[in-house]
């Protein structure tokens, strides 16, 4: 037979070692409540930038990651160079209208899918803001 005492020890053992578990629990649950409510407000857990797109650090990184491989002064995909700024801004028109094609579309571009929103909003917006490229 087991001393009643020794029994009630043990009970409060549990007991608070299930306390701490279940600090520990609520702990984890409020963070990820925290990082939910950051998707909810920006779609994205890392919010898009578009007020004010810089041409050097953002929309030539964009187009050379993404369109050059294909569009470069030895080979020119559909007869369409964008290694210089200025057939970026000649065309950007036609640029818009790739982009904006949706997934398994025909003649969307890249060849392989669309890009992130993030990136195709990012050239909306620095056509919108009048294809700004000393910025
Ligand atoms: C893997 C290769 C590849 C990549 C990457 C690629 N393209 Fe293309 N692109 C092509 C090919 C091939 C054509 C010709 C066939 C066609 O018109 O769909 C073309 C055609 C185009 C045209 C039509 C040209 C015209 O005068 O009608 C535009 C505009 C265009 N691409 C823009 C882009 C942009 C912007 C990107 C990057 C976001 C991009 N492409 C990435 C291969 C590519």
């Amino acid at each position: 037979m087991k001393n009643p005492l020794h029994t009630l020890a043990s009970i409060r053992t549990v007991l608070s070692i299930r306390a701490v578990l279940l600090a520990g629990l609520f702990l984890i649950m409020g963070q990820a409540c925290y990082y939910d409510n950051e998707k909810e407000l920006y779609g994205t857990a890392v919010p898009c930038d578009t007020l004010a797109v810089s041409y050097s650090t953002e929309i030539q990184g964009i187009i050379t990651n993404n369109c050059q491989g294909c569009h470069n002064n030895q080979s020119a995909s559909g007869n369409l160079n964008l290694e210089s700024t200025a057939s970026r801004t000649a065309n950007i028109a036609k640029i818009l209208d790739r982009i904006g094609r949706s997934a398994g579309a025909p003649g969307v571009m890249p060849t392989s899918g669309p890009m992130s929103t993030c990136n195709i909003n990012k050239i909306r917006a620095w056509s919108n803001q009048g294809l700004p490229t000393n910025n």
